[in-house]
């Protein structure tokens, strides 16, 4: 198992190629810096500024856990609504939500966060307005998304108004119909199949 483990790091190392990323897509005027914070052994990854209305792409590491936050410019650097993702993880999935569990008072940074193109099924976690049914406010609740895709997008503030007008064409009500959600252990990288 570890040198299937190995093997596999190898070969992505040896491609050269990003194996996972993240757009982050900003919705509104304000510019913003997302802070990472990975699970203890992660790599850690520098914080990206996204100015408003930009997409910026980072790369994440093979398998890669856990999260981000964004910080409107002239504000504390204090974590909010965290974007959490377990790439690469049980069974080769990458689970992925959107999580209020830290700071529910973010409105105005992470939003959602969904595979990018239609072949991720159509998971989405969290929504355009907080607080809602689709993102984590007890650690108990199961709002974990999987995809097997490697790329995500993430969107960042913007209003509702603004809702109407393109990228939130994703309902949120849509969500649960597409996709098995799971537990939130998996996004934290601790899954395993007894836990399903
Ligand atoms: C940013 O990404 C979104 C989602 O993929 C896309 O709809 C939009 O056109 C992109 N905007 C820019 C400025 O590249």
């Amino acid at each position: 198992m570890q040198l299937l483990k190995l093997a596999v790091l190898l070969a992505a190392a040896a491609l050269g190629s990003a194996e996972n990323t993240v757009t982050f897509v900003s919705q509104d005027s304000v510019d913003r810096t997302v802070y990472f914070t990975g699970n203890p052994g992660m790599p850690a990854i520098d914080p990206v500024q996204v100015a408003g209305r930009k997409n910026v792409t980072v790369e994440f590491p093979y398998g890669w856990t856990g999260n981000f936050y964004a910080v409107s410019a002239g504000a504390p650097n204090v974590p909010g609504m965290l974007g959490e993702v377990a790439f690469n993880s049980w069974n080769g999935i990458t689970f992925f939500d959107v999580s209020a569990i830290v700071n529910p008072a973010d409105h105005v940074g992470v939003k959602k966060l969904y595979p990018a193109t239609a072949a991720g099924g159509g998971a989405v976690s969290g929504c355009d307005v907080f607080p809602c049914a689709s993102a984590y406010y007890l650690p108990d609740d199961v709002q974990t998304q999987s995809t097997a895709e490697s790329d995500l997008i993430c969107t960042l503030g913007g209003n509702p108004e603004d809702a109407a007008a393109g990228i939130e064409a994703r309902d949120d009500g849509d969500q649960g119909e597409h996709a098995k959600v799971y537990a939130r252990e998996y996004v934290l990288g601790r899954g395993s199949p007894s836990g399903l």
